[in-house]
């Protein structure tokens, strides 16, 4: 009898247990509640429709740990998530996700999504989308979200950036594409146009140049535009064309000196009425000079792509390694000097104070004080003095032959400058004007093979 009752509970206990394992997958930490929290997420891969729970009443979904390949549409469809709002999903190795119309914030940090899915016929509501450290390549997937305040698309797979995707977003506050690969922006048919926009970045990509022609953001804020290899921005001719600019990175590219100077003009002037902040980046050796602290090169203007790259060299290079090499001697010849001229003054004060140092020993044995003595102490303060004057006298032609220097020196460097300003603009009307003579003869020749 007590046999049998113990294989009756046994056969009841694994029932259940069965039960429950197939009838829920994964299950919210708390029953009720408007959000709903689950600590591990697997993928039931003979069950693929039934990943969530029941989310009926459910506003925001948080997934804490788990591997999960999609979230398809019909997962989606299968657990009432009408009102689900908000989705945290980072880290779980996820490839695609399903947006529903009713999404408002996407939390897709550290997956391997390629794509974002949708049905296409819906309207959406996403505003918030962290997509950042993942797949993802493909910005025209994001075009159905117009009413996107926020976007951070940082170090994923993208390297052709389209802007006609984001032009549509007039919502769109925050705009983040650092880290990536892009190395091409695609302008947009319409204006790109962001009333809204405050925080742009594209910093840490490949890009060379990109043209901002068409480029309307009024209320943008901060722009960050370092680490790529930028040369120079055609279209801006200055920057206060961002009238609400506070902040604006550039270090770590390869623009030219000429450009960068002419950009930054008017917001270097000491007088100037915007206060933008310059954020130069690390305190690198220059390869050639600065700009507002900014690292840059005397190229040849980039702005003829035809030409071949071989020549858009880097110039004055030798010039300037050799006027720092010889700035570096000064310095020490300076050093040199300051230090024997300490020498010297120490030796004088400390054969003055010896002389002080017999005087009052003299005075304390209260001893009558010769003739001699008198007259050998007030000699050997006169050659005291004698010393003391050549000294001064060397200091003081030192100091004027050094500003005479410095003059000198602060002179040349701005000839030079001048110079390569100069030199660079020459060359840069020669490759505009051999451009524009290419491509005469270009049309001509097709003028000739068409009449022909
Ligand atoms: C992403 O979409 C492309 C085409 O739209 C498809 O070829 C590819 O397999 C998709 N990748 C994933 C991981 O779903
Ligand atoms: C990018 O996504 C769009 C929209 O989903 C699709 O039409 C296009 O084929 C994709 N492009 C590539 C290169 O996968
Ligand atoms: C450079 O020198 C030329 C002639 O000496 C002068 O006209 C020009 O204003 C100078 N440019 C700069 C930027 O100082
Ligand atoms: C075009 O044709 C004219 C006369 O037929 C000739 O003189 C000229 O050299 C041609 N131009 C080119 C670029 O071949």
């Amino acid at each position: 009898m007590a046999m049998r009752l113990a294989i009756y509970i046994l056969l009841m206990c694994c029932c259940t247990l069965e039960a429950t394992v197939s009838s829920s997958t994964a299950i919210c930490v708390k029953p009720r509640g408007k959000i709903c929290s689950i600590n591990v997420l697997n993928e039931d891969t003979s069950r693929p429709t039934s990943l969530l729970p029941d989310l009926t009443d459910r506003v925001e979904l948080h997934v804490v740990s788990g591997q999960v390949k999609a979230l398809t549409e019909t997962n989606t469809r299968s657990s009432n998530m009408e009102k689900l709002r908000i989705l945290r999903l980072e880290g779980l190795g996820l490839e695609s996700v399903f947006v529903r119309g009713h999404f408002e914030e996407l939390h897709l940090r550290g997956n391997r999504i390629v794509n974002l899915t949708i049905t296409g016929s819906d309207t959406y509501s996403l505003k918030v989308l962290d997509l950042r450290k993942n797949q993802f390549a493909n910005v025209t997937q994001l075009q159905p979200f117009e009413r996107m305040v926020e976007l951070k698309l940082d170090d994923n797979q993208i390297t052709v950036l389209a802007l006609e995707p984001f032009s549509r977003m007039t919502q769109l506050r925050l705009l983040s594409l650092a880290g990536n690969r892009i190395n091409q922006i695609v302008p947009s048919m319409k204006p790109f146009e962001l009333g809204e926009l405050e925080y742009f970045s594209l910093a840490r990509n490949e890009l060379v140049s990109f043209g901002t022609a068409n480029w309307q953001l009024p209320s943008l804020k901060e722009l960050l535009l370092n680490n790529n290899r930028l040369v120079e921005l055609p279209d801006i001719i200055d920057f206060e064309q961002f009238f609400s600019l506070e902040q604006l990175a550039l270090g770590e590219n390869d623009w030219s000196c000429s450009w960068l100077d002419r950009a930054l003009g008017s917001v270097l002037k000491p007088d100037s009425e915007t206060s933008i902040k310059l954020d130069v980046g690390p305190n690198t050796e220059c390869a050639s000079e600065k700009v507002a602290g900014i690292c840059c090169k005397f190229t040849i203007s980039s702005s003829n792509v035809d030409a071949p790259t071989t020549a858009s060299g880097e110039l004055f290079v030798q010039e300037i390694r050799q006027a720092r090499q010889q700035s570096e001697k000064l310095t020490a010849v300076h050093d040199e000097f300051v230090r024997s001229w300490n020498e010297r003054l120490k030796v004088l004060h400390t054969k003055l104070q010896n002389m002080l140092v017999g005087l009052m020993a003299e005075l304390q044995v209260n001893k009558p004080v010769t003739v001699l003595q008198v007259k050998q102490l007030s000699e050997d303060l006169e050659d005291l003095k004698k010393q003391l004057i050549s000294l001064e006298k060397d200091k003081h032609m030192r100091d004027q032959m050094e500003k005479r220097l410095r003059h000198f020196m602060i002179e040349m460097k701005n000839k030079l400058l001048n110079q390569t300003i100069e030199t660079d603009k020459l060359l840069s009307q020669v490759s505009e004007l051999r451009y524009s003579f290419d491509k005469q003869i270009m049309e001509r020749t097709k003028e000739n093979i068409t009449h022909v």
